[in-house]
């Protein structure tokens, strides 16, 4: 894990779950097979973050080769996004520039500057099941703000709800690299077959014409 973490984190447990999502995003990423192109600074957008408790995974497996790494976070919820703030605060001397805005993503993505672009949009246990037209729309400005080569990495408690968030980003043009499902993760409820990071999807943008 990062150095860069200021807090520990609120609830027992949440450290091994990280330790299984870099795994099986290292895994993820391996089957997709399309590395991010050496950059000596890497934009990793994170959307419906919640208290962006995996910002130490990102910054170890989308940042080892940068020398500076930006990361926006962006969640509804005003409380986690504060949360998000104090343990990830950013670090400029080390390179770390992080920015957590809370509100509505659709409106925060909208509100960027024009040409403001990302190599990595992540959207960790993405709810398109609770919401279909707002999490398309999630997808579609993401893969508008990625770059070229960027990844769009999604991941999903359910089976179902990963299958419809396949599908809408495959209809909005996006090309799937990787759909990996996670046998580590871990499991929340058995009779709903929930669990943590249990399926992890990689995408690329749509082939420019
Ligand atoms: C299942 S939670 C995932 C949170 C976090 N990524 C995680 O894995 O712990 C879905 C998140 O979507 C956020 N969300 C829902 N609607 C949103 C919107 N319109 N804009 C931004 N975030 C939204 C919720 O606040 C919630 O944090």
């Amino acid at each position: 894990m990062s150095g860069f973490q200021q807090a520990d984190f609120s609830y027992q447990g949440i450290r091994s779950d990280m330790d299984r999502l870099q795994q099986a995003l290292a895994k993820s990423l391996q089957q997709g097979g399309h590395p991010l192109p050496d950059a000596p600074r890497r934009r990793i957008l994170n959307l419906a973050c919640g208290r962006a408790d995996e910002t130490g995974i990102l910054i170890d497996v989308f940042g080892q080769d940068a020398q500076q790494l930006d990361i926006l976070g962006a969640d509804l919820r005003a409380p986690e996004i504060e949360e998000a703030r104090a343990r990830w605060k950013a670090d400029p001397k080390n390179g770390l520039l992080t920015r957590f805005e809370s509100g509505d993503g659709l409106q925060i993505l909208d509100g960027l500057a024009p040409g403001e672009q990302f190599d990595v949009a992540f959207l960790r246990h993405q709810n398109f099941w609770n919401g279909n037209d707002l999490w398309q729309g999630m997808f579609d400005r993401s893969l508008h703000r990625l770059t070229d080569d960027g990844l769009l990495v999604i991941t999903s408690y359910f089976d179902l709800e990963h299958r419809q968030a396949c599908t809408a980003l495959k209809r909005l043009g996006a090309v799937q690299i990787a759909d990996y499902r996670n046998p580590d993760s871990r499991l929340i409820s058995a009779k709903h077959q929930k669990s943590v990071d249990r399926h992890i999807a990689v995408f690329r943008k749509p082939p420019s014409p």
